[in-house]
């Protein structure tokens, strides 16, 4: 029972007390002196109950709550557009207005999306098959997810075996956002990053079908497959392979896989180590170098040209990350392959590494002028961080 009730019920009990004392003790007959302003503070004490209770619940979500922020209650999600001396009114995701009475919120409870912070954490559930190693599976989803646009790095995603079933392994997904409004999209953005990096990686994502023990690798959707001759084509209009004869550019497309990538996914990440050179076929990649903390996009590349050549001819680490800039797709050729076509061709590696000296020098210079400007920047910090430290305790430590 709310408190103000209980105070007014309090206060019409002493009232009859004291007119039983009166009325026993000094023989007055007060009742009619004082029933009919008791019976009206009574009646009017019932009727204003609930407007009494919502008011008071009202200045409590006031302290709870802020206009704008998310919040689910009652079995309804919204954010708050307003939070008046009787209702919470909540804009859903449907677009309708719900109204709330304050005192039903404050009994019912509420879960604020919004406060502390708006980090939310965020789950979905893949299945994979059981031949797949989890280490790689996890990997996979958490690469997958850290490239969705919205979802924060810190706390990164990560991924865990939720359980086994007869389909395959269970896996949680766990990734953070931001901005709650758009909760529905993103998981969703991320739940395509998921799909389209488990068919890159050739991970099946099994279904209780009881056909689980098919050996067949992950395939694309035919409407999303390039055909052999095509690609073919394809592979003889790139400069570096166009002194191929057909014979060898068939093979090259027999020996390669067709990969796609979604914007902001990495393909190769600076510093890993790599056997793979990449033909764009369709799309943009950008090549970005990171020093000090800092990072400069050194290089845009197109339909046609091919990157991750530097470490699949020397055994080095990758020198920069590529990001697909748009959604892309490349032919990725292994060592044997390209082994076998620079045999075979002698110009071919001449063309290559004329191209790798170009970028090496690029990029050494790329990051040469980050690692200055990083050096400047912390620079400006130390002398920022001893101006404050003289501003603060200068008289006291000289
Ligand atoms: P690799 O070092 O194997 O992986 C990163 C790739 O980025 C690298 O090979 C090159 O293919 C590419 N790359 C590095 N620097 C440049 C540059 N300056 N211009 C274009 N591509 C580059």
């Amino acid at each position: 029972m709310p408190d103000v009730v209980r105070t007014l019920l309090m206060y019409v009990g002493l009232a009859i007390a004291a007119l039983v004392v009166l009325r026993v003790a000094m023989n007055i007959n007060v009742v009619a002196l004082v029933a009919v302003p008791t019976i009206a503070t009574a009646v009017i004490g019932v009727a204003l109950k609930d407007t009494v209770a919502r008011f008071f619940a009202g200045l409590r979500l006031g302290k709870m709550l802020k206009v704008g922020d998310w919040i689910a209650t009652l079995d309804r999600e919204g954010m708050v557009t307003d939070i008046a001396m009787q209702h919470v009114t909540l804009l859903t995701r449907e677009q309708d207005v719900v109204i709330l009475p304050n005192d039903s919120v404050i009994q019912a409870g509420l879960v604020n999306y919004s406060r502390p912070t708006s980090v939310h954490v965020c789950e979905t559930f893949v299945r994979a098959p059981v031949r797949s190693p989890p280490q790689q599976v996890c990997a996979v989803l958490e690469r997958a997810a850290a490239a969705v646009e919205g979802v924060v790095a810190d706390p990164p995603p990560a991924a865990y075996v939720a359980s086994f079933d007869e389909s395959g392994l269970l896996y949680r997904l766990r990734f953070s956002i931001a901005d709650y409004a758009r909760r529905p999209e993103i998981e969703s953005t991320v739940r395509g990053y998921v799909w389209n990096a488990m068919l890159r990686n050739r991970i099946d994502i099994p279904f209780p079908q009881r056909v689980v023990h098919s050996a067949a690798p992950a395939s694309a959707p035919a409407d999303r497959e390039i055909a052999p001759p095509q690609l073919v084509a394809r592979l003889g209009a790139v400069d570096l392979f166009s002194a191929l004869t057909q014979v060898q550019l068939e093979t090259l497309a027999e020996d390669g896989a067709v990969r796609e990538y979604l914007p902001g996914e990495p393909v190769v990440r600076l510093g890993e180590p790599g056997e793979e050179l990449f033909v764009i076929l369709d799309g943009t990649a950008e090549v970005k170098v990171h020093e000090e903390g800092l990072t400069s996009v050194v290089a845009t590349l197109e339909s046609g040209q091919f990157f991750g050549e530097m470490s699949l001819l020397t055994g080095a680490p990758r020198t920069a990350t590529v990001v697909a800039r748009t959604p892309l797709r490349v032919l990725a050729i292994g060592k044997a392959a390209l082994a076998r076509l620079v045999e075979e061709d002698g110009k071919l590696l001449e063309v290559i590494s004329g191209v790798v000296a170009k970028r090496q020098a690029e990029t050494a210079a790329a990051r040469e002028r980050l690692s200055r400007e990083g050096t400047t920047v912390t620079r400006q910090q130390q002398s920022l961080i001893e101006r404050i430290q003289a501003y603060l305790w200068g008289a006291r430590r000289s």
